[in-house]
């Protein structure tokens, strides 16, 4: 029984030692040492042997048992180790392979030009503002001393809510003409970019939502040729030094006096072509001096402060800066279109 044993030992041993994968030790632990197995079908016969031999067979057997386990166990945990080697080995990344190029995109060109004339700006001391698009009409009209039964208030022309012409959408940035002179502390140098709406087709020129960039400065003593050296100066910043510009009376209800700046065409230098549609003169924003009763009606003494404002479309800009003829290539974000800035 003891060469039985020994030879069931000897024989699990080097079962155990050559087996290469870890299911199959499970397989052999059952063979060897399961309820049905090897080593239970030798024990059986312990009934054959005599009360003196029987413990120090029990003890033999149990020694050998052991020692397979132990193998097992040992034998288990090194091919687990070696799987876990190998395919950490499969997995390893070569970081000398190129990389995938990731296409990467940019600022839309109109942004290109926002962000020129917000330096420019701030270059100058100006704040940076926003305000709300959906705008109560107040503020997009009555404060700006734009009176019911103007034009502009038309329902055909300004976007409202809900049958209620209290609220619409802004037509123009100028109210927050009205929102820096109610919130913001005297002296107030400020440009507000933002999106504006109007009831308008779409077509090469026009489109439904369009951008602004409205500015003003109220402070004590301003005056139209703070308002001319300003803008004069912004306008050169853009176009190059040297751009000649013409300051044109106008008529804006919010601005006393008012008037619209023009720049000669850069294209050629005032002589007429298709960039300036002949006129010699491209119209660039309109402006004036702040009018005394919205000053008043947002709580400032007109009789010691005084202010200008200025209000230009950001599309008109980015066209004339890119020479991008057609408005709705700006809002169709066709990457073809965009690639090229
Ligand atoms: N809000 C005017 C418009 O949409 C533009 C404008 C004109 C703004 C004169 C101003 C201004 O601030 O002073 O046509």
């Amino acid at each position: 029984m003891k060469e039985l044993l020994q030879k069931l030992h000897d024989a699990a041993m080097q079962a155990i030692l050559e087996t290469e994968d870890v299911d199959s030790l499970e397989s052999l632990r059952v063979k060897y040492l399961g309820k049905k197995g090897e080593l239970t079908s030798i024990l059986r016969q312990m009934g054959r042997l005599s009360a003196e031999e029987r413990p120090a067979m029990g003890q033999l057997a149990n020694q050998l048992r052991a020692e397979i386990e132990q193998t097992l166990e040992t034998r288990r945990a090194a091919l687990n180790e070696a799987r876990l080697e190998m395919k950490l080995l499969q997995e390893t990344v070569d970081v000398t392979l190129p990389g995938k190029k990731q296409p990467q995109g940019h600022k839309h060109p109109m942004y290109n030009v926002l962000d020129q004339i917000k330096d420019i700006f701030i270059g100058m001391g100006f704040e940076i503002v926003d305000g709300p698009e959906v705008e109560l009409s107040d503020y997009n009209f009555t404060k700006l001393n734009i009176d019911e039964g103007h034009p502009s208030r038309e329902w055909t022309d300004t976007f409202y809510f809900t049958g209620d012409s209290r609220i619409c959408l802004r037509t123009q940035t100028s109210p927050m003409q009205i929102h820096a002179m109610e919130t913001r502390p005297l002296p107030i140098r400020m440009i507000a970019p933002g999106r504006v709406y109007r009831k308008d087709e779409v077509d090469a020129t026009h489109s439904p939502m369009f951008h602004q960039i409205e500015g003003m400065v109220i402070d004590k003593g301003v005056t139209m040729s703070d308002l001319k050296a300003t803008l004069n100066l912004v306008v050169e910043k853009i176009y190059g030094k040297g751009t000649v510009t013409r300051f044109r009376p106008h008529h804006f209800p919010f601005t006393e006096p008012s008037c619209e700046l023009d720049i000669q065409c850069h294209k050629c230098g005032g002589r007429g072509c298709p960039t300036c549609k002949g006129e010699g003169w491209i119209e660039v924003l309109g402006a004036g001096m702040v009018h005394p009763k919205v000053l008043a009606g947002c709580g400032i003494d007109p009789d010691v402060y005084s202010g200008w404002a200025f209000g230009m479309g950001l599309e008109r800009l980015a066209m004339g800066e890119y020479k991008i003829t057609d408005l709705r290539l700006i809002f169709e974000n066709d990457v073809r279109f965009l690639e090229q800035f």
